[in-house]
């Protein structure tokens, strides 16, 4: 078995290749002058089972491409079976035309991923709203696995928290609610959000009420911050005591962590399915996890 990672998730890679015991394999990759991408396999693949990991985050369409062409290499190549970790999967949030003309990117995405040759494909924690099970979208077998529970571990583990309330800041989020509150042996919410813009969102209370309580806000991604922040002003206006916020995919475009801790958040805990500064949390054990169950050779 090979691991490889592409240039957004390297590191990623390499830790999951020291958990199994063996060496990440080695691309080149480089831009020509124009910008056009160079990519090249330094190892011999031929028939072999390849865990390509690679998350499409923060210069998606770039990193989009060099696994188009990374996977499509393998292949050529003469890998036995391409399996792709995808851990932060892009345009996942644009599911639906929601005006006339618009592009289903979520599909568009995925349809180029298994046209290359994706044997199998692993999300984590993949925007699913719209889309229910990464089977509607997917042809190929594909499976969605969660980080919540390695999240609630580290939130446990710090102390700072003391039975706390966990608050999904709308309704997609309860799935991961779910989880974290499973995990903690404690109680949880969601919000009511509407979306205004990209970067606005009014968010609405439901029955859960947080005065008194310690809470712990969880959700899929931060990008701009916008959400979080609104469920945080909602939460202090009910009382809440301390509030820490946890999510998979800590994106943080523009000033969105310095948004949040101004707002009152003590901690914002994240994974390195996208690095980042509050990336304290690897999701290498999951990979590790779901490779040793697969019976990769
Ligand atoms: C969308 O509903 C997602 O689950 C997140 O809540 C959203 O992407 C966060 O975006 P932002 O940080 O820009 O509010």
């Amino acid at each position: 078995m090979k691991i490889i990672g592409g240039s957004s998730s390297d590191a990623l890679a390499a830790k999951v290749a020291r958990e199994l015991g063996m060496k990440s394999s080695k691309l080149e990759i480089r831009k020509f002058p124009d910008g056009e991408k160079y990519l090249r396999v330094l190892e011999d693949v031929k028939g072999e089972d390849v865990v390509v990991i690679q998350s499409i985050s923060h210069s998606p369409d770039e990193f989009l491409f060099e696994y188009l062409l990374l996977v499509d290499t393998l292949k050529d190549l003469g890998a036995k079976r391409v399996t792709g970790f995808v851990p932060y999967f892009a345009y996942a949030r644009q599911d639906e035309r929601f005006k006339p003309g618009e592009a289903l990117s979520f599909r568009t995405v995925s349809k180029l991923i298994e046209d290359v040759g994706t044997d199998e494909i692993y999300t984590i924690d993949m925007h699913q709203h719209r889309v229910l099970k990464s089977s509607d979208v997917f042809k190929i077998p594909s499976r969605n696995l969660s980080a919540m529970p390695l999240l609630a571990d580290y939130v446990e583990k710090t102390g700072n928290l003391q039975k706390p309330l966990v608050i999904g800041p709308d309704a997609e989020a309860e799935q991961w609610a779910k989880l974290a509150a499973e995990r903690l042996h404690t109680d949880y919410d969601v919000f009511e959000k509407k979306r205004l813009s990209s970067e606005n969102v009014e968010i609405r209370p439901r029955k859960a009420n947080a005065k008194d309580r310690d809470v712990l806000i969880v959700d899929d991604i931060i990008s701009t911050g916008g959400t979080i922040v609104e469920a945080l002003k909602i939460l202090f206006s009910q009382g809440a005591k301390k509030i820490d916020v946890a999510c998979t995919h800590p994106l943080l475009m523009g000033g969105a962590l310095a948004k949040i801790y101004e707002t009152g958040a003590q901690n914002v805990i994240g994974t390195d399915t996208v690095p980042s500064p509050v990336s304290y949390v690897s999701v290498a054990p999951l990979i590790v996890e779901q490779i040793k169950k697969d019976g990769f050779r």
